[in-house]
């Protein structure tokens, strides 16, 4: 059991024996610490109920609470608030417990959930830019943090693949090739790479927009690629399997892996049953030559717009996708929960899409569906971050640009030889660590300001500052001779009480961040640990101590407080560098 859920049962205990109702002792962290480390407010409440005055039902339980060896002091303040500080003994005692548990004491669930979380979202064919960067980092972490709290977590890519881009990435292969060149298999890997993408879509998508008998063409290609079969499907083929495994390559670099490749083209020949279903339970209707499923509710103002199914040409959209994956998940994984990390400009579509989900019951009642939505990343000019040339910043040279920072800073700062590989492996680790700790560290719903001085930085709250913390406590376990699996010992100081209840505390973070999908309450505390931990080895010494049993506990609570800190830091995706 967590600690705090241990002092909560103590505390419920005295309740109870004081003759009241026990449910209101919950004790959480005190937001005071100054005035003790663990607070219960649940006397307030209680003093509705039984018609007494909050302080005096705070003073019995004090005094229950007296007797017990886990406090070394409860107080009854005003109004009715019980101020606790727990025993240095009790609180080492938990503290040598977790270091001999291997998942670190974490409570397990009454009942695991399956959730699928839909993230990343690259489209096929074009390439991944910043606006993919959160989804990808923000939905990685939040991923990492269910599979930590115990629930079966099923991450799906969701590809773009399925819509008029592909049209024109198709139209624009034709153009460059010829239809008769790319009849076989072979002519079609032939010709179609990554880098013929990387330029086609651009291009044809101009033309497009310029152009409205270019577009025609488009749609039209769209259209019969979306019949699922013929050499539209087979060029659309080749081009998801090149597209694919590009984004593999980037994904990984990111260290962002998915468990399933599945994208709107998966659900192709469930959208006509679907839609069959629909019709016929009256739940779909046309509307100037489109189907659609009407939403809105009397309460909106103003009316929500109807779901799009099918377009006047028959093709199919978005909406249609989403709500059909939806049927798609149901059969797969029968969800608990579906969360969908995606930029919160698409908020309309996915209040759109769950409200068509409810009413045409596609989604069941137990399957909690949850919009986890993402700011922008702005340049300094509060504008969303674009290259130096006002164009769109492509993933990869944001990625490149931040291990060259990295790389400049650590050859800076590294002592010893190091060779170049080396170098530049660490400086991966620093580079990719510093922009995804600036994105986790923000609330995911805000947006917020790219700059790289301050992400790589060695200093604040960093990624490099932890990452840092965490090698130099790594060095001192490997220099040290001893085994760093000894008996910690209490009372070394304020400086070990602060970094033993922040150990004791790393459910909190993790609950906190699953309760709003929100990985920065896991930066947060990486953070304070990362500090609490540096403090701890420039108060401690561990090297030079003679005293070999307390020389061991720092040992020990060093290695303890590491592999809490690198708990956190892989649910963040975040690697510590071998050397810094
Ligand atoms: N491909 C979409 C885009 O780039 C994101 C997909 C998000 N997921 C979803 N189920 N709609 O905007």
């Amino acid at each position: 059991m967590s600690f705090k859920g241990i002092l909560t049962q103590e505390v419920k205990n005295a309740f109870e024996k004081a003759g009241y109702d026990k449910e209101y002792g919950n004790v959480s962290v005190s937001n005071r610490p100054d005035l003790c480390m663990y607070q219960c407010n649940g006397c307030m409440p209680l003093a509705k109920i039984y018609k007494k005055k909050p302080l005096d039902i705070a003073s019995e339980i004090a005094e229950i609470l007296k007797e017990s060896k886990t406090f070394k002091k409860v107080e009854a303040c005003p109004p009715g608030f019980l101020n606790m500080d727990v025993s240095d003994e009790f609180l080492c005692e938990f503290i040598n417990k977790m270091k001999k548990s291997d998942d670190l004491l974490l409570d397990k669930p009454e009942k695991a959930k399956t959730i699928v979380i839909d993230y990343g979202g690259a489209n096929v064919a074009k390439s991944l830019h910043v606006g993919h960067l959160r989804s990808a980092i923000i939905g990685e972490s939040v991923k990492r943090l269910f599979k930590a709290l115990g629930h079966k977590v099923i991450g799906d890519v969701h590809l773009g693949d399925w819509g008029l881009q592909m049209g024109m990435v198709i139209a624009g292969i034709i153009e460059q090739f010829g239809l008769e060149n790319l009849m076989t298999k072979e002519d079609r890997e032939k010709y179609i790479t990554i880098s013929v993408l990387e330029k086609t879509y651009p291009e044809k998508s101009a033309q497009a927009k310029a152009d409205p008998t270019v577009m025609e063409e488009c749609k039209r290609l769209t259209f019969e690629l979306q019949k699922g079969e013929g050499i539209y499907f087979d060029i659309w083929e080749t081009v998801l399997a090149v597209s694919i495994k590009d984004l593999k390559k980037n994904y990984s670099r990111l260290l962002v892996d998915f468990d399933l490749w599945k994208g709107e083209s998966d659900v192709r020949d469930i959208i006509p049953v679907m839609i069959e279903d629909l019709k016929k339970k009256g739940l779909a209707r046309e509307d100037e030559g489109c189907l659609v499923v009407d939403i809105t509710e009397e309460t909106d103002n103003p009316p929500l717009p109807p779901l799009i199914l099918l377009k006047s040409d028959g093709a199919v959209l978005y909406d249609t996708t989403d709500l059909a994956t939806i049927v798609m998940r149901n059969e797969d994984f029968d969800p608990d929960l579906i969360v969908y990390v995606v930029d919160n400009r698409q908020g309309t579509h996915f209040k759109q899409l769950f409200r068509a989900a409810r009413k045409t019951e596609i989604a069941k009642d137990k399957t909690e569906l949850f919009f986890a939505g993402f700011g922008t990343m702005n340049g300094k000019d509060g504008k969303p971050y674009k290259t130096r040339e006002g164009g769109v910043m492509r993933l990869e040279d944001l990625i490149n640009t931040l291990e060259e920072e990295a790389y400049n800073r650590v050859k800076d700062a590294i002592s010893g030889d190091v060779d170049d590989a080396e170098m530049k492996e660490i400086a991966r680790r620093v580079g990719i660590g510093a922009l995804k700790f600036a994105d986790l560290s923000n609330h995911r719903s805000k947006d917020y300001v790219f700059d790289i001085d301050k992400f790589c930085s060695f200093e604040g709250k960093t990624g490099p500052y932890i990452q840092y913390s965490a090698v130099r406590a790594a060095s001192i376990i490997n220099k040290a001779q001893d085994s760093a699996e000894g008996e910690i010992l209490p009372s070394e100081g304020d400086v070990q009480t602060e970094l033993f209840l922040l150990l004791t505390d790393h459910q909190t973070a993790l609950e906190n961040a699953a309760a709003d999908f929100a990985p920065n309450a896991v930066a947060e505390y990486a953070y304070k640990l990362a500090s609490a931990l540096n403090k701890y080895y420039h108060e401690y010494k561990v090297l030079v101590e003679e005293d070999e049993e307390k020389r061991k506990s720092r040992l020990s609570t060093l290695e303890l407080a590491l592999r809490v800190l690198n708990k956190m830091m892989g649910i963040l995706a975040i690697e510590i560098p071998e050397r810094m």
